[in-house]
């Protein structure tokens, strides 16, 4: 399923994220694309908090990821910068994806063609309209999708 989403503050995006979150299943990949400063962190941390983290969800600056430990397993790996994954050791993105963690990825171009199109769950793309209206464009799984529309659009 999909849509054309918009999100007017990073208050309208954590709901989306938390509403999203709280239907995850170990296994389940998302991916966030989308420019700098878009709010693919806000929306990871968002995630997590749903899914009953409580570490501090930032990116990672020296690796690609960062796992954190809650009820449910999270991996939250940042691809930024990287142009393809074409010369590095595969297990290196294949680690953060075990089938007992929720795995989030930022930036995701470079790591595309190494995912099991089985296990995207959502794949979303963030970008700027302006002040703090963000597009999100969603494709996915039909009650994540929803979940998104229905966080999104105004009572
Ligand atoms: N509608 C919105 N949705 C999400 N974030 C928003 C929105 N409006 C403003 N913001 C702000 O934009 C910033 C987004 O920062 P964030 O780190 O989440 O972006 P990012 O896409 O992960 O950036 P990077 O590419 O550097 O990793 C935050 O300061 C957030 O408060
Ligand atoms: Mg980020």
């Amino acid at each position: 399923m999909e849509a054309a989403l918009e999100s007017d503050s990073p208050q309208a995006t954590e709901r989306a994220a938390r509403a999203v979150g709280k239907l995850l299943r170990p296994g389940d990949v998302v991916l966030i694309a989308g420019d700098v400063g878009t709010g693919k962190t806000t929306w990871v941390r968002a995630a997590c908090d749903a899914l009953g983290v409580r570490d501090p969800v930032t990116s990672p600056s020296f690796t690609i990821g960062q796992v954190y430990f809650g009820p449910v397993c999270v991996s939250h790996v940042d691809l930024f910068r990287l142009e393809d994954l074409g010369g590095e050791d595969p297990a290196l993105l294949a680690d953060y994806l075990t089938p007992d963690r929720v795995t989030f990825i930022e930036w995701p171009g470079a790591g595309r063609g190494q995912l099991e199109p089985d296990r995207v769950v959502l794949d979303l793309e963030m970008s700027h309209l302006g002040g703090d209206r963000r597009a999100l464009a969603a494709r996915g799984h039909g009650p994540l999708v929803d979940a998104l529309r229905s966080a999104l659009t105004l009572p």
